[in-house]
């Protein structure tokens, strides 16, 4: 749907080279929405010349392809309680629509990414070579690590050069995932498939005997354009990614026996907000983006905005052999069929007790911010608290160790939603609009949706590292638009 007032506002400068200017139309609870895509949005192809066509790649079949699973990496080595990986940041051919090559950007030459299974308390350090021409860096979205392996969007790869990032796993079992994060191409390298995921786990949790190994599937969830050759289309409206992935292939199916599985779902998105049923069925919650919840959380239906992960307990064994069970999205339609193909041996339990989600430590600060398109300048602009972002200005100053209320405001209209996420915590979400949060944010959160209107507040502890972290929209369109903001902690 067109946003008139949009599209005025870019009228002048509507064809220059670094202006695409669209109407996006991604649902936000419900509705649609018109929006812009970055400046910068005309790329470079991630191999050179080939450029995208104007000719929509054919629909797939649904349900043709099955759905892979992100195969897990194995440490190059492993001592002094550090495993140690290597993965490389690459220019790669993948296919992902049956039969056509897409030229993305990949880490090992997956389009998702490889997986890195860590534990609680062990460290782990993964060298990072950039082998594009172009910088990158990587961030682990949801870690609590030092500022100078977070990622930060200044902190980057050059072309050639290579980077140890040092990640703690000081913190609980959780779905974590690591993405570029370099300024202002973080959306388009995403999207190119700069993406994959972090598991933690942690001893407690495995006492649980919750569905594991096999049974425990990460799915990352996100949508794309290709033309007719395959390759992904970056530029123009973001809602016209029609095409969903799952795992990285167009509306897949997946096998499973008739027994209780462990989905970890990441809206790996750059700007979507996904709402998934699976005809009907029950949807058992156990975690959000920070690990466990307190108790398991019955749904039949599922929201996640960009970046948002919820690990959820499907019970196929109330289902006969033979039974095929459609994921669908109120939006895009079916995104995945999962089809009961056998029976098999269940041990697994899902407790009524995961995990206690304690207090936090009472707050000493209180802030607000405010999250808003400027349509008034040459180019639209993401702000906070009226400012976009510069790498070089501290917007809080936060001592470390302390607790801070902060109430997130979404000053825009109806329909832009806003994913809001801090790095270095898991936040509590205290309210929603005076009123209690959704079910299911009531654990730990790194990333929360922000509708119109709406003011969300969330209670975080900044402890352990002092240092740089960025916070930000992560409607990745957005923050490269400049919804981003910096905090410093400090002794
Ligand atoms: Cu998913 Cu600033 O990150
Ligand atoms: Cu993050
Ligand atoms: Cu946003």
């Amino acid at each position: 749907m067109l946003n008139r007032r949009n599209l005025l506002a870019l009228g002048g400068v509507v064809g220059g080279a670094m202006l695409i200017p669209t109407a996006g139309a991604i649902r936000a609870a419900g509705t649609t929405e018109a929006d812009v895509a970055p400046a910068g949005g005309a790329h470079v192809h991630p191999k050179g010349p080939r450029a995208p066509s104007n000719v929509v790649a054919p629909a797939v079949t649904p349900f043709s392809v099955r759905m892979p699973v992100p195969p897990v990496l194995q440490p190059a080595a492993s001592r002094f309680g550090t495993d140690f990986y290597r993965m490389n940041i690459q220019p790669a051919d993948v296919e992902i629509l049956p039969g056509l090559s897409t030229p993305a950007y990949t880490y090992n030459g997956q389009f998702v990414g490889p997986t890195i299974k860590a534990r609680t308390g062990r460290r782990v350090r993964v060298t990072y070579v950039n082998g594009l021409d172009r910088p990158a860096n990587v961030h682990l979205h949801g870690a609590h690590v030092a500022a100078s392996s977070d990622g930060h969007p200044m902190d980057v790869i050059a072309p050639g050069a290579e980077r140890v990032y040092d990640y703690p796993n000081s913190q609980q079992g959780a779905t974590l995932w690591y993405h570029d994060h370099s300024h202002h191409t973080e959306a388009e390298h995403v999207y190119h498939g700069l993406h994959g995921f972090y598991l933690i786990e942690d001893d407690a949790e495995r006492y649980l005997r919750l569905p594991d190994r096999g049974y425990d599937v990460p799915i990352m969830l996100r949508d794309s354009k290709f033309d007719e050759h395959g390759t992904l289309v970056f530029a123009g409206d973001p809602a016209l990614r029609n095409t969903i992935l799952a795992n990285g292939k167009p509306q897949p199916y997946f096998p499973v026996a008739a027994r209780k599985y462990r989905f970890r779902f990441l809206n790996g998105a750059n700007k979507r907000i996904f709402q998934l049923s699976l005809a009907g069925a029950q949807l058992t919650q156990i975690a959000s983006d920070g690990g466990l919840l307190a108790a398991p959380l019955p749904l039949t239906e599922l929201m996640l905005g960009s970046a948002e992960r919820a690990d959820v307990i499907v019970d196929f064994s109330r289902y006969p052999v033979g039974t095929q069970l459609v994921l669908t999205d109120a939006l895009a339609g079916p995104v995945l069929r999962f089809d009961v193909v056998r029976q098999a041996y269940d041990d697994s339990l899902v407790p009524s007790r995961l995990r206690a989600v304690p207090a936090l430590p009472p707050a000493t600060a209180e802030r607000h911010l405010e999250l808003r398109f400027d349509f008034s300048g040459a180019f639209p602009m993401g702000l906070i608290n009226g400012l976009p972002y510069d790498a070089s200005r501290n917007d809080f100053r936060i001592r470390r160790g302390t607790t801070e209320i902060w109430n997130i405001t979404n000053a825009d209209p109806p329909p832009t939603s806003h994913p809001f996420h801090m790095h270095l915590v898991q936040f509590r979400v205290l309210s929603r609009n005076g009123g209690p949060p959704r079910p299911g944010e009531n654990g730990r959160k790194d990333t929360v949706l922000v509708a119109p209107g709406e003011t969300v507040r969330v209670q975080a502890t900044f402890d352990g590292y002092l240092g740089k972290y960025a916070y930000h929209c992560h409607f990745l369109e957005h923050s490269a638009m400049g919804m981003m903001g910096q905090m410093e902690i400090v002794r």
